[in-house]
C-alpha cells in the first residue's frame, strides 16, 4: 500500500479554517482508495511568529523537505504587517518556496456551468473558461538583487536568467501540448530588458522544440483586459512572477470568488499545494470561507502523488456542491466552510457518510 507524509502549515486567518477540510478530504480519500496517509503540522507565518519569534522555524523547514508534499493554508494578517525584512510573514512563504524549488506555479482557473451566470462578468463572456496559469515562482522581482530599503529610496530588481526564462518556457509549452495547444506569453517587452530577454527565449524555444503549439505573445496590460474580455480564448498563460501574481487574483473575478482557485508549485524537491488566496482577515474566524480552493489544491496534490482516482473523486465532489447550489458567502450562499466540506465529501465519497 503507498505511503505518503505530507507536511501540513495551515499558517494564519482563515488558512487553519481551509486546510481542515482538505484534511479531511485527504483523509476520506485514503480511506476509500487504499493508500496510506501521515499529516504532520508545522507552524508558519504570524502564528510562527507569535509562539517562536520567526515565521519560519527550521523544524518547519526540515520537515517539509522530508515529506512527499506539502500543504499550505495561507499566511499573514494585520497583525503583523508592521513586521520588517525576514520577520514577515510574506518573507517565510517566499524562503519556504524558494526551499522547496517549485519555479513552476501552476494555477488552473476554470468557471462550472454553475457559477457562470453568477459571475459579475456576464454570461457570454465567462462560459467555457479553462485556463492555466504557469507563474513562475522563484525569481523575477521577488529575489532579484540588489534590494535596498531606507527612508529615503527603497528598490527591488527585475532580474532573469535564459536558464530561468527556459526551464518554465518549456514546463508551460509542454503543458499547452496536452491541452488545446496555444500558449500566451505574458511580459512587457515593450519597456523593460528583462521582458525582452523573456520575450526572446520563448520565441527561440518556440521554434526549436515546440513549432506545434500556437505561441502568442501580450504585454501584461493588454493580458488584464484580454482575461476579463475574452477569457475562454486562453489556454496556457506563462508569465513571470510578479505578473503571475497580479493576474491569477484577476482572474479570481471570472467564476466569482478568489476563494476558489487551487495552486501547485512543482519543478522542485518536493510539490508545495496551496489555495491562491490569502489569510483574509476580514472573515477569519466567522466560519464562512470558501474551502474550494484549499480542496481543489488537494486534488492537484493527490494527481502529483499520483492518486490520480482519488483527485478525480474530490474534484468531482466541488463541482458537484457548486451546481447543488451549496456556495459560501463569496459566491452569494449561505453555506459554512464546514456545510461545503460535508457536501464535497458526501459528493466524493457517497458510501463513506460525513457529518462535521
Ligand atoms: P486575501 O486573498 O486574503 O483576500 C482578498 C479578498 O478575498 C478578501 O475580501 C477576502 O475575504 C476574500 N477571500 C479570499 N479568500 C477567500 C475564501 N477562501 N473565501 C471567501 N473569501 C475569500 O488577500 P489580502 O486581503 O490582500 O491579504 C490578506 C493577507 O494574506 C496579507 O497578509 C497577505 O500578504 C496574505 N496573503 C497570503 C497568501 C498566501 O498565504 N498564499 C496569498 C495572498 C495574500
Ligand atoms: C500569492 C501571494 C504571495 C505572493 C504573497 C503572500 C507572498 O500573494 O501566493 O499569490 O505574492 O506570491
Ligand atoms: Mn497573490
Amino acid at each position: 500500500m503507498s505511503a505518503y507524509q505530507i507536511a501540513v502549515l495551515p499558517g494564519d486567518g482563515i488558512g487553519p479554517e481551509v486546510t481542515r477540510e482538505a484534511e479531511r478530504a485527504v483523509l476520506a480519500a485514503a480511506a476509500a482508495f487504499n493508500f496510506e496517509v501521515s499529516l504532520e503540522y508545522w507552524p508558519i507565518g504570524g502564528t510562527a511568529l507569535d509562539e517562536f519569534d520567526t515565521p519560519f522555524p527550521d523544524a518547519t523547514q526540515d520537515a517539509c523537505l522530508a515529506a512527499d508534499a506539502v500543504f499550505l493554508g495561507a499566511i499573514g494578517g494585520p497583525k503583523w504587517d508592521h513586521e520588517t525584512g525576514a520577520r514577515r510573514c510574506e518573507a517565510a512563504l517566499l524562503s519556504l518556496r524558494k526551499t522547496l524549488g517549485g519555479y513552476a506555479n501552476l494555477r488552473p482557473v476554470i468557471v462550472p456551468e454553475s457559477l457562470v451566470e453568477s459571475s459579475p462578468l456576464r454570461a457570454e463572456r465567462v462560459a467555457g473558461t479553462d485556463l492555466l496559469i504557469v507563474r513562475e515562482l522563484t525569481g523575477g522581482i521577488y529575489f532579484g538583487q540588489p534590494r535596498s530599503s531606507s527612508t529615503e529610496r527603497a528598490s527591488n530588481a527585475m532580474v532573469y536568467d535564459r536558464d530561468e526564462i527556459e526551464r518554465i518556457a518549456r514546463t508551460a509549452f509542454n503543458l499547452a501540448r496536452k491541452r488545446k495547444g496555444h500558449l500566451t506569453s505574458v511580459d512587457k517587452a515593450n519597456v523593460l530588458e528583462v521582458s525582452q530577454l523573456w520575450r526572446g527565449v520563448v520565441t527561440e524555444l518556440h521554434k526549436s522544440e515546440f513549432s506545434d503549439v500556437e505561441l502568442e505573445h501580450l504585454y501584461i496590460d493588454n493580458a488584464a483586459i484580454q482575461l476579463i474580455l475574452r477569457p475562454s480564448q486562453f489556454d496556457v498563460i506563462v508569465t513571470g512572477n510578479l505578473f503571475g501574481d497580479i493576474l491569477s487574483d484577476l482572474a479570481g473575478t471570472l467564476p466569482g470568488s478568489l476563494g476558489i482557485l487551487p495552486s501547485a508549485s512543482v519543478g522542485g524537491r518536493v510539490g508545495l499545494f496551496e489555495p491562491v488566496h490569502g489569510s483574509a482577515p476580514d472573515i477569519a474566524g466567522k466560519g464562512y470561507a470558501n474551502p474550494a480552493g484549499a480542496l481543489l489544491s488537494t486534488v492537484m496534490m493527490l494527481q502529483a502523488l499520483g492518486e490520480n482516482e482519488a483527485g478525480a473523486h474530490i474534484q468531482h465532489g466541488v463541482v458537484k456542491t457548486l451546481e447543488d447550489g451549496i456556495l459560501t458567502r463569496d459566491l452569494g450562499g449561505t453555506a459554512s466552510t464546514g456545510e461545503f466540506g460535508n457536501a464535497v465529501l458526501n459528493h466524493a465519497f457517497s458510501s463513506t457518510p460525513v457529518t462535521v
